[in-house]
């Protein structure tokens, strides 16, 4: 096993002949416009464009520690994960893998395993093969672990021959493909998929194939395994079932694994730590609870809970006052210190749906009409909007949406149209600066 460190990681990928250049990355401010021309880097040497993907990437993956990658659709997950594989060359940083630097080993040298979205397994071959086939390779390429292997090459091969014709149990197996058949049983067993070996994988279901091509990266046993959003075409329970499972084994290998999906209970509910990533860049790494209860930045707290946070802006009054167009109130004691320079600044209060609770009419809290129900049974959630009140102090320009995500208890009946008041949970509060999307956190 081995722990996996990345240093100051750049990826660029060339733009092609008359490719118009749209932007993906890297820009420190969240709210910085997409266009940037900041983000769009000038190759010096071949004077061409190129399209930065990852910029500064320095993260580090203990050993056997399952590390969760978050982040939207194109931030960058895929190609961090190929880089560490070797299926992409990086632009600039160190990678390592244990104590070896692989910035310029092919993958096969890497000793890490890749599991991929699609399960890419062989269609042509049985359930068994796909689970050797990898094996095999690793085995010849290494000599590992297989006595005898090298020596009796001919004799190996001429008694193989001479027995081909012969009914499966009296056919002569070699030392490597003795080896390679233990090895793929022990996983199959592992995995339970002992009673599909035989046949082909279009005579599987996802799930199946989705653990057999699990198997085929735990078979290799390699020190490193990385997943590529290996659950994303498995239905709602097979994704809960595999996931626990994936999770279970990994804690019993113990092999320090990447992990790539965009969902966030899978985030929460499987990694050591969550790496949160967006337009190239990482924003946070944390353990999962570390990033609901304090999200170094808005992108952070918006992406990791569901519904997502709101966010509402305000203006601080030293000593700890917070006003909104419709509703004001005090701070607790707490927030002084940290807040004392933001006074009479705009600021970006982050309210979870679930930190919201159903109160009386009071200046502290807020007055909305319910414009959707969505009652899951566990829960209800109601989106709302506020309900515009006499005065309305013009103390901010506001941008930000009116609506609400709120969390009620489930056995509270509410209708559309209906009018509530809403109280804060005051010590659940968020805030972040206005421009750069900071948090702002007391110690
Ligand atoms: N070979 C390539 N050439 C040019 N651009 C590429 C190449 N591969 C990826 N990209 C770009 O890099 C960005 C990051 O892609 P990547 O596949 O890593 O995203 P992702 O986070 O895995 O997204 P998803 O969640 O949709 O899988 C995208 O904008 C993509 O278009
Ligand atoms: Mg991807």
């Amino acid at each position: 096993m081995a722990q996996v460190v990345l240093e100051n990681v750049y990826k660029s990928f060339p733009t092609r002949h008359n490719e118009r250049v749209t932007p993906v990355v890297a820009h420190s401010s969240p709210l910085a416009p997409l266009d940037s021309p900041s983000m769009v880097e000038r190759n010096s040497r071949e004077h061409k464009q190129s399209i930065s993907v990852l910029h500064d990437i320095s993260l580090s993956v203990a050993d056997g520690e399952f590390m969760v990658l978050v982040g939207p659709s194109g931030c960058g997950k895929s190609t961090l994960l190929r880089l560490i594989a070797g299926l992409e060359k990086i632009s600039g940083g160190n990678i390592w893998v244990g104590d070896r630097l692989v910035n310029e080993l092919p993958p096969k040298a890497r000793d890490i395993a890749m599991v991929f979205q699609n399960y890419a397994l062989y269609p042509h071959m049985t359930v068994y093969d796909n689970l050797a086939f990898g094996l095999r390779r690793t085995m010849r390429g290494e000599g590992r672990g297989v006595r005898g292997e090298g020596k009796n090459r001919s004799l190996d091969n001429l008694l193989v021959g001479v027995t081909r014709g012969l009914p499966k149990q009296l056919r002569y197996t070699t030392a490597r493909e003795r080896a390679v058949d233990e090895r793929v049983r022990n996983v199959a067993q592992l995995l339970q998929i002992e009673a599909l070996l035989n046949r082909l994988p279009k005579q599987l279901s996802g799930g199946q194939k989705q653990r057999v091509a699990l198997g085929r990266a735990i078979a290799r046993n390699p020190q490193v395994f990385l997943m590529d959003e290996p659950l994303s075409n498995l239905d709602a329970k097979l994704r809960a079932e595999t996931r626990a499972q994936i999770v279970k084994l990994q804690r019993q290998l113990g092999t320090t694994t990447v992990y790539v999906t965009h969902d966030q209970t899978e985030a929460m509910t499987m990694g050591d730590r969550i790496a949160v990533m967006n337009q190239g860049q990482i924003q946070q790494v944390a353990p999962p609870l570390e990033l609901y209860n304090r999200p170094a930045t808005r992108f952070v707290a918006e992406f990791i809970g569901s519904p997502p946070m709101n966010f509402l802006p305000v203006q601080f009054h030293t000593p700890l006052s917070i006003a909104h167009p419709q509703f004001h109130f005090s701070l607790p004691e707490q927030w002084a210190n940290v807040l004392q320079n933001y006074n009479r600044q705009t600021l970006i209060l982050g309210i979870r749906p679930e930190h919201f609770y159903l109160s009386t009419p009071a200046p502290q809290n807020l007055l909305v009409q319910v414009d959707l129900v969505e009652a899951l049974g566990n829960d209800t959630y109601l989106a709302v909007s506020f309900v515009k009140q006499g005065v309305q102090p013009s103390v901010i320009a506001t941008t930000a949406t009116n609506t609400l995500q709120v969390r009620i208890p489930p056995d509270r009946k509410v209708a559309v149209g209906e009018q509530l008041w809403l109280s804060l949970s005051l010590d659940k509060l968020h805030f972040f600066e206005y421009d750069s999307g900071q948090a702002i956190w007391f110690e």
